[in-house]
């Protein structure tokens, strides 16, 4: 077995449980062709995220860390038609591709792409007293995973589900030395998840057409008016 067996599982499910949308490869090669960095989600994964979010009945999601919009529009597609996401992206180019993405996949009108900073967005839509989140993906840089996941934790609802893509990377994550600042990222985050009483959290391993990674999955379990007190 080995990584080629890998991608062909994925392309055997892929064709089988995500024909429908396979207009969304179009998306990757669209990414790939701008030059995006090759982090997009795979299909079967952005269904997997997208089966969550209306597991969840998520009506409104948090992204971190947009790209070219890949998961942004799987996570869309969950939405009812009054639910809205809000997605964060430091690049500027990124976020003009995922912009153009979002609107060939005719979501646009309930994505929200955020410009800038993640830390200063999150910080300003809490001072703005945005809304609750239900849904949060954060998949972003992640040498600012534990920022991003505190304030996913002070952004939810009670109930919300968080989601942390790339904490595996290839099983560097057991490196405890490792001067990776992604895997040390990685680590803090599952260390601060480990001691936070306000969440309960699993994680998943993954291999795919992306190798060897995974996801934390965790589940809010405060209500905000406890978090309040
Ligand atoms: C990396 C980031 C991602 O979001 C991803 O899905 C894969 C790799 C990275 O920074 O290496
Ligand atoms: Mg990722």
């Amino acid at each position: 077995m080995s990584d080629t067996t890998w991608a062909d599982v994925d392309d055997y499910f892929g064709a089988l449980l995500a024909g429908p949308e396979a207009e969304l490869r179009s998306v990757v090669d669209v990414n790939a062709a701008a030059g995006l960095p090759p982090h997009d989600v795979t299909l079967l994964q952005g269904k997997f995220l997208h089966i969550l979010a209306r597991i969840r009945g998520a009506q409104r999601i948090l992204e971190i860390g947009t790209l070219g919009g890949f998961s942004t529009i799987w996570l869309a597609r969950a939405l009812p038609p009054d639910g809205s996401l809000v997605t964060l992206e430091v690049n500027s180019d990124y976020a003009s591709t995922a912009k153009a993405n979002c609107e060939r996949a005719g979501v646009i009108s309930q994505v929200s792409i955020q410009v800038g900073d993640a830390c200063e967005s999150l910080s300003r839509l809490h001072a703005d007293g945005v809304d609750p989140f239900d849904f949060v993906f954060i998949d972003a840089d992640k040498r600012n995973n534990v920022r991003y996941f505190r304030w996913a934790l002070r952004l939810a609802s009670a109930g919300a589900v968080i989601v942390v893509d790339n904490v595996v990377r290839n099983g560097d994550v057991l490196d405890e030395s490792s001067s990776d600042p992604s895997v040390r990222g990685v680590r803090a985050v599952i260390d601060e998840m480990s001691r936070e009483s306000e969440v309960v959290a699993t994680a998943l391993q993954t291999v795919g057409l992306k190798g060897y990674d995974g996801f934390v999955l965790a589940l809010v379990s405060h209500s905000r008016e406890d978090a309040a007190q």
